[in-house]
């Protein structure tokens, strides 16, 4: 099966923008663009729409009725999983770590959108794992169809839409006449980094480097290896090289938590370019771009992907 035969479902307003950052990039004396996927469209936009897309398609064309799935309660993923899902008329359990709390952010969203919401009582993140597991075989037992995804929908099928951005990203890049010496992510569940990864190697981009925001650099370099070979396989692309380039000490006091150099940073980018970046994800990313530039660890042009995640603007501490 060739890419344009794998089903998709378009969800996402696309292309998004690519913008050069002039102010920004004077103030790190590096050339920076900002691709936007903040504005990808469904619901507040963010990055997780691209995969949705292809995740989407895949759990209609198999007959399923029920998209299970789940994160932390500010999750961006779950609320877009639960948005994308009523737009095929497909029901949605989320299952989120740690004990209930008042649905604000991200899962006030998703419950407006009509999901389910239950809670591991664990505050252990892989507790979702086994939650998602256990909701499906219940759903099974009661003869519906679920469609269990893990945390960020980081698969083969999920980083399809990162790999298809990149194919989006050269043209918008050979239009501006940028050659670009690399693209600029954060990396949480590492399906976004995969899928980019297969798709620069393909369109020869120049390479990804992925500051994480959660999981150990080298938990991170596995994955981000794992799925970028299982999608550009998928896909029929040519297998990516080389190990995956990713940038750890950014995380600062937590996943899901503000960290000072990730709100200097946000602060600088909407400042000088009019653009916010989320505290948990693009915020950490770019502290981990600004600290690099400032001591002279990267050439541009670089490309920075914005990802979204609006409603943690205000919910997150
Ligand atoms: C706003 C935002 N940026 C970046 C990421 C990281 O993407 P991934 O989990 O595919 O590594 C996420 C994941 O949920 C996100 O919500």
């Amino acid at each position: 099966m060739s890419l344009g035969d794998l089903p998709r479902i378009r969800l996402g307003t696309l292309p998004t923008p690519l913008r050069p950052a002039p102010r920004l990039s004077a103030e790190l004396g590096v050339e920076v663009w900002l691709k936007r996927d903040d504005l990808t469209g469904l619901g507040l936009g963010g990055n997780k729409v691209r995969g949705l897309e292809f995740l989407l398609a895949d759990a209609v064309r198999r007959g399923c009725d029920t998209l299970v799935t789940g994160g932390g309660p500010g999750s961006n993923w779950a609320m877009l999983a639960a948005l994308a899902a009523r737009t095929r008329g497909l029901d949605t359990v989320l299952v989120c770590y740690g004990d209930p709390v008042p649905p604000v952010g991200n899962m006030a969203l998703a419950a407006v959108a009509g999901a389910e919401i239950r809670f591991t009582a664990d505050p252990d993140r892989a507790s979702v794992d086994r939650g998602v597991a256990a909701v499906a075989d219940e759903l099974r037992a009661a003869g519906r169809v679920p469609y269990p995804m893990g945390r960020g929908g980081a698969t083969a099928v999920g980083a399809l839409g990162y790999l298809t951005a990149a194919r989006e990203l050269a043209v918008q890049l050979a239009d501006a006449g940028c050659v670009p010496a690399g693209t600029w992510l954060a990396t949480g569940s590492c399906g976004t980094h995969a899928g980019l990864a297969a798709g620069v190697h393909w369109q020869r981009l120049g390479p990804v480097t992925g500051v994480t925001v959660s999981r150990p650099v080298a938990e991170c370099v596995e994955r981000v290896d794992r799925l970028s070979r299982e999608v550009a396989a998928l896909a029929g692309t040519p297998a990516p090289d080389g190990p995956p380039v990713v940038v750890g000490g950014h995380v600062g006091p937590g996943y899901g938590r503000r960290s000072a150099e990730g709100e200097a940073a946000a602060a600088l980018v909407a400042r000088t370019e009019g653009v916010f970046l989320d505290p948990v994800f693009a915020a950490k990313a770019m502290a981990g771009l600004v600290a690099a530039a400032r001591a002279g660890a990267v050439a541009g042009p670089v490309v920075f992907l914005v990802t979204g995640g609006a409603p943690t603007l205000f919910t997150t501490v």
